[in-house]
């Protein structure tokens, strides 16, 4: 996972995108914007405006943060899972967000920021990430919601990331997109298993998608009309699909799902509306949002004390693996020698 549609701006960052300075070198911002409307990709070694560079960078450690920030939810189920199969399947599931984070790390890291400067951001709560994660798991529904929910949404947003201008990003995005597929799926099964049991388990199911099934909409972030730097994201290539309209796509593919699985969405007004050809639906709560996003959700700082500990707890490896990359580099020109 995960996205909030990756355009809320950081702490340190502006609400909307500065327009191109005009000091940009005309030749090469016109092969830049050839490239753009041919449907090229940019490397990391071609030049770019500096406005498209820095709207990667946040974009994409934005991304990344999402998705080691969104280990700590379903982490805390490992020791609890109600099987072998379950604690098996969820031990891989954590560890692939934590391999999407290393891409997304690396991806962003081409484009002249380092990772200690990206994970620097996060840890002193400059940086944003999914505002989803910073709700708590109460149940073993919760872990089934996640996958079948939380990371559907985050396919839905990162499909049209694998078509993104920029080269890095859309490459990591195929294969973090064939591994959110299988994170969707397992979620899905756990809760048909759940559904099939007794009453208790049944309510459970229930009280997980009643809590989650607002947050998640809210995940693909803010009206069109309310989201400034969507215009600018979809000019560059990065932003494929609008805010709107993902979510539109999102609800159309859930409510059969829904229905399968014999759990009722938490909306009155959702309904099929057989003119748009679409489902309508209510208002989501974004002073809600924007309060979670701000920090004064129920588990911000709870999320943010565990990933700094982390980090402080693992410098030790940090510093043996410098340690050993150094003697190696001395061996080897030793040897050289
Ligand atoms: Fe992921
Ligand atoms: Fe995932």
């Amino acid at each position: 996972m995960y996205t909030q549609s990756f355009n809320v701006p950081d702490e340190s960052g502006q609400r909307t995108v500065k327009p191109i300075a005009h000091t940009e070198p005309p030749e090469q911002m016109a092969r830049f914007d050839a490239r753009i409307d041919a449907d090229g990709r940019i490397e990391p070694q071609d030049w770019m405006p500096e406005a498209y560079r820095k709207t990667l960078v946040r974009q994409i450690s934005q991304h990344a943060h999402s998705e080691i920030v969104g280990m700590l939810p379903e982490g805390n189920w490992i020791s609890r899972a109600p099987s072998l199969k379950r604690k098996a399947i969820l031990i891989a599931k954590v560890q692939d967000e934590g391999g999407h984070g290393l891409y997304l790390y690396s991806a962003a890291e081409t484009l002249g920021t380092s990772r200690d400067q990206m994970l620097d951001a996060l840890h002193t709560g400059k940086a944003k990430y999914s505002s989803i994660f910073n709700y708590p798991t109460l149940n073993w529904a919760d872990v089934g919601v996640i996958g079948w929910l939380v990371d559907g949404a985050a396919i839905m947003n990162q499909i049209p990331l694998c078509r993104c201008s920029y080269g890095p990003y859309s490459r990591a995005m195929v294969r973090v997109c064939k591994e959110e597929s299988f994170h969707q799926r397992q979620g899905y099964e756990a809760l048909l298993v759940m559904m099939k049991g007794n009453q208790a388990q049944k309510d459970m199911v229930q009280d997980a998608v009643n809590r989650y099934w607002w947050k998640c909409l809210a995940m693909f972030g803010p009206p069109d009309a309310d989201s400034p730097n969507s215009a600018q994201g979809m000019r560059w290539g990065i932003k494929r699909i609008s805010n709107d309209d993902l979510r539109q796509k999102f609800i159309d593919a859930t409510v059969p799902q829904a229905k399968v699985l014999g759990v009722t969405l938490p909306d009155p007004d959702l309904k099929w509306n057989e003119e748009r050809g679409h489902h309508d639906y209510g208002q989501i709560d974004w002073d809600e949002f924007w309060a979670t996003v701000n920090g004064n959700g129920p588990c911000n700082k709870e999320r943010l004390a565990t990933r700094v500990k982390a980090h402080n707890d693992g410098a030790w490896v940090r510093d043996a693996a410098l340690a050993h990359a150094r003697k190696q580099q001395q061996r080897q020109l030793k040897e050289a020698a």
